[in-house]
């Protein structure tokens, strides 16, 4: 054992190249240059490491903080920062001692600084989040916040040189190419924390690229597993927030039983990977313990299992490709009763579809998709609109967008706005539900 928690023998060694040079057209794959772009990382823990935590309050934010005190040899805490939840965000500054913190609320963020005093500099609103994003004092950001919120903050990083680590998945829904684009520019590493993309990426170690047949993710299907669309339309924000394997935020959560998180996820993967569509697959696992596939042209098909627990790809994303030892619950497989599979129930549940049309139609369609989503889940948790409403607002959002080939940064910032008030203006107009069946027709995939 070398220093504290972490077994040296468990470190590739020195100058391992972890990735051969493919002849050809291959070479210029995105997903070969993704992954000789994360070559950079290697021996990771050999040097102490600053990070900024976004979002350190959330459900992610604070199983990330768990791994950094496991790991506190390797890494300090630069900055952290909360949306308004100062209570905690000022027990994290007592516990990790950053020397920064941002609070989106400006009231809330002068209340911090009066408490703090001269220990801790806090600076407000989103003005804040972008300096601690880019600050000099760190090497890393990992991005858990929330939402469209995240973007930004992930294009601020990337330009400032930082590596990232992206729990905040709606960064690469809306602006993927743009933000892939902008990693590469910036000679910057962007490591997913999402447990089936960072399973995707411990598959694909070592791998020739031209001998993938398919990205197979798997999804839990949620609380509502085998509900009809009449049954869904009775549930409650309760038994919604009610997740059978994982513990999460209360969007993700929803997006989970939606199934929207997996269409989502799609996107994400398009995105990082540079797979197309056609390659990518969604299979229901409900135990959550195979966190994604991949499938070779031989029929052999690789898979990474772990207990459901979110702190394995944070460490995994902070520490790649070191494996220091986890003091977290291991596999045991003899009480594995089973490991079960479906697919997809797309006429129940079509958001997957959705998110799906969104891909192939490009251009600013993600980003609607996610805008119309993150509305109507709001619209969900504060009682306004039924569950089956989700897929209807999403539904009728995309409904006004036309096939596009690339749009740039502002015209993703103008569609979101848009969609947002289109979305609102649908709520407060409408006094019945949509028709599920134009849902349905719409999804169809
Ligand atoms: N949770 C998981 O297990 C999981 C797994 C895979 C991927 N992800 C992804 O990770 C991201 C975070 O998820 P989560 O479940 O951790 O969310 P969460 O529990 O809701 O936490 C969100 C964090 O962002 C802050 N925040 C919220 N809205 C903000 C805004 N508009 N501007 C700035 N900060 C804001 C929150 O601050 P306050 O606490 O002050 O409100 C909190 O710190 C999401 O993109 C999710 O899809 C999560």
């Amino acid at each position: 054992m070398g220093r504290r928690g972490v077994n040296a023998r468990e470190v590739i060694p020195a100058g391992v190249k972890l990735f051969s040079v493919p002849e050809g057209d291959l070479a210029r794959h995105p997903c070969f240059r993704y992954l000789l772009g994360l070559e950079g990382f290697a021996r990771s823990l050999r040097k102490h490491r600053n990070i900024t935590l976004l979002g350190s309050t959330g459900s992610i934010g604070t199983s990330t903080l768990e791994v950094l005190t496991h790991l506190r040899d390797y890494f300090s805490v630069s900055s952290l920062s909360a949306n308004g939840n100062i209570d905690l965000l000022e027990e994290q500054v007592g516990q990790f001692r950053p020397r920064s913190v941002a609070v989106l609320d400006e009231e809330k963020a002068d209340l911090l600084r009066k408490r703090l005093g001269r220990t801790t500099e806090v600076l407000g609103g989103e003005k804040g989040l972008l300096e601690i994003a880019g600050r000099d004092d760190s090497d890393m950001v990992l991005n858990a916040l929330v939402g469209f919120s995240g973007l930004r903050p992930t294009l601020r990083a990337i330009e400032a040189g930082k590596d990232i680590a992206l729990a905040n998945k709606e960064t690469l829904v809306v602006a993927g190419e743009i933000v892939m684009e902008a990693a590469r520019r910036h000679h910057v590493r962007l490591l997913p924390v999402d447990s089936e993309h960072s399973a995707i990426l411990q598959c694909l170690q070592g791998e020739d690229l031209s001998a993938v047949a398919k990205l197979i993710i798997t999804a839990s299907g949620g609380p509502f597993l085998g509900y009809s669309t009449s049954r869904l339309a009775a549930v409650t924000v309760e038994e919604a927030l009610n997740h059978p394997t994982w513990k999460m935020g209360a969007k993700i959560t929803v997006d989970s039983a939606t199934l929207m998180n997996k269409g989502l996820e799609v996107i994400e993967a398009c995105r990082l990977f540079g797979f197309p569509p056609e390659q990518i697959d969604v299979l229901i696992h409900p135990q959550s313990i195979i966190h994604s596939f991949v499938e070779f042209t031989d029929g052999s098909v690789k898979a990474q299992l772990a207990m459901p627990d979110m702190r394995l790809p944070i460490q995994y994303a902070l520490t790649y490709p070191d494996r220091p030892s986890a003091p977290y619950r291991k596999m045991n497989f003899t009480e594995l009763s089973e490991l079960t599979f479906r697919q997809p129930d797309h006429r129940n549940f079509p958001c997957l579809g959705l998110a799906s049309r969104a891909l192939q139609m490009g251009g600013t369609a993600p980003a609607v998709l996610n805008a119309a989503n993150e509305e109507a889940v709001h619209m969900f948790l504060e009682g306004t609109i039924p569950f089956t409403s989700i897929p209807e607002i999403v539904s009728a959002a995309l409904e006004h967008c036309t096939r596009q080939d690339r749009v740039d940064l502002e015209e993703i910032f103008r569609a979101d706005t848009e969609t947002r008030q289109a979305v609102r203006n649908l709520v407060e107009s409408s006094s019945v539900p949509l028709h599920t069946t134009s849902v349905r027709q719409q999804a169809s995939i």
